[in-house]
C-alpha cells in the first residue's frame, strides 16, 4: 500500500478507514460505534447519509448483509450500487477483482462493502480502493460487521460484555462470524467454551490471542460438558461451502447433524440462556426453539441496521 506524508493512500483515502477485522477494535472504539448504534436505533430513517453512494460487491451468496447494508444506507437518505452475486457481471469474463474494485472506485464512490469467496479479498480491496473498505465476510477468514452486531446484541440483552460464561459452538474451523467474536472478545474478561467436533475446532490464529488474554478459555467436544454455567451459547452452521472436493464433502456428510440442538437441552441450562445464531439456519437450531424468550436471532437482524448505519458512519466521517 502507497501512502502519502499526509497518512493518506494514493489516490487519497485516510489510512485506518477500512473496516476490515474486528483486530482494529478495543474496548474504546466498540463503545463507539454502540453508541452510534444507539443513536441510530432512536433515529433509523433520517438524512445523514445524503448525497452518498455506497456499492455493495458481493461475490458470495446473502440474505442479511447484503440487505441490512442497502437498507442501512438507503434508511439514512443515501443511495447504492453494486451487484449481488457475480451472474451477469464481468467477473465472468475474467475480470481481477482488483479491476471490478478499480472501476466502483472509479465512480466517486463514499464506501464499498466487500463479501467475497477468498480470504484476504477484502484486504485486497482495500489496498486498490480510494474509498474505505467494509469486510462483509470474506472466505472463512472474518466478517467484523456481523461480530459487532453481535456483541451489541449481547450488551443489550445482558447489560455487560464481562463477566459471562459464553459457549460458542459448531463449525469454529471455518466459522468467519466466530473468528471475529473471537478477536473483539480479547478486550473482555469472560469464560469462554469452544465447543466443536475435533475436526471443526478453531484455528490458532484467531485464538491465540483470547488465550493470552483475561479470559478463561476451555475446548470441549460435547455442549453438556458446560450447558449448566453458560449464560449466552453462539451457535453456528457448519459451513457447507468450505468443504471442496471429494474428500472434504465426505467429512461434511460426517459431521453434519453432529450438535443439533432443541428445546431440551434448556432444562440443562440456565432458565435465562441467551441463545444466538448469526443465520443462516442450516438446520442446527430446532423450529421449537424460535418461539422460547431464549431465541436471540431475530434480536441480532433486527439491531444489525444500526449497527452498520454506525459503522457506515465511522467510514464516511459522519458524526452524530
Ligand atoms: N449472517 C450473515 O452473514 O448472513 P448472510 O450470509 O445472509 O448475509
Amino acid at each position: 500500500m502507497v501512502m502519502s506524508e499526509s497518512g493518506h493512500k494514493e489516490g487519497g483515502k485516510v489510512e485506518g478507514k477500512d473496516i476490515l477485522s474486528t483486530a482494529d477494535y478495543n474496548r474504546k472504539k466498540i463503545e463507539a460505534v454502540f453508541d452510534r448504534a444507539d443513536f441510530f436505533s432512536e433515529n433509523p430513517r433520517s438524512g445523514n447519509f445524503k448525497h452518498m453512494a455506497a456499492a455493495l460487491c458481493f461475490f458470495e451468496p446473502s440474505t442479511r448483509t447484503y440487505t441490512s447494508f442497502d437498507l442501512a444506507m438507503k434508511y439514512q437518505g443515501g443511495v447504492t450500487t453494486g451487484f449481488h452475486g457475480t451472474a451477469g457481471t464481468s467477473v465472468e469474463k475474467g475480470e481481477s477483482l482488483e479491476d471490478t474494485i478499480k472501476t466502483i472506485d472509479s465512480y466517486d464512490i463514499d464506501a464499498i462493502i466487500i463479501r467475497h469467496p477468498e480470504a484476504g479479498a477484502a484486504a485486497r480491496a482495500a489496498d486498490v480502493a480510494r474509498a474505505p473498505v467494509i469486510n462483509a465476510g470474506d472466505g472463512s477468514n472474518e466478517h467484523p460487521t456481523q461480530a459487532l452486531l453481535d456483541l451489541y446484541t449481547l450488551f443489550k440483552r445482558k447489560g455487560s460484555l464481562d463477566g459471562l460464561n459464553i459457549g460458542i459452538l459448531g463449525d469454529l474451523k471455518y466459522g468467519r462470524t466466530v473468528h471475529s467474536l473471537l478477536l473483539a472478545l480479547r478486550n473482555y474478561e469472560n469464560t469462554i467454551s469452544l465447543i466443536s467436533p475435533d475436526a471443526l475446532n478453531v484455528p490458532d490464529a484467531y485464538s491465540i490471542d483470547i488465550r493470552s488474554s483475561r479470559n478463561e478459555v476451555y475446548e470441549t467436544n460435547h455442549l453438556e460438558d458446560v450447558l449448566p454455567e453458560l449464560d449466552v451459547l453462539y451457535v453456528t452452521r457448519i459451513q457447507k461451502e468450505r468443504f471442496k472436493g471429494l474428500e472434504a464433502e465426505a467429512e461434511y456428510e460426517r459431521l453434519k447433524g453432529s450438535y443439533n440442538i432443541g428445546k431440551k437441552i434448556l432444562s440443562g441450562a440456565k432458565k435465562d440462556l441467551m441463545i444466538m445464531h448469526p443465520l443462516p439456519n442450516a438446520g442446527e437450531l430446532a423450529t421449537e426453539l424460535y418461539s422460547t424468550p431464549n431465541a436471540a436471532w431475530f434480536n441480532q437482524t433486527r439491531n444489525s441496521i444500526a449497527v452498520r448505519q454506525a459503522l457506515l458512519a465511522e467510514v464516511l466521517g459522519v458524526h452524530v
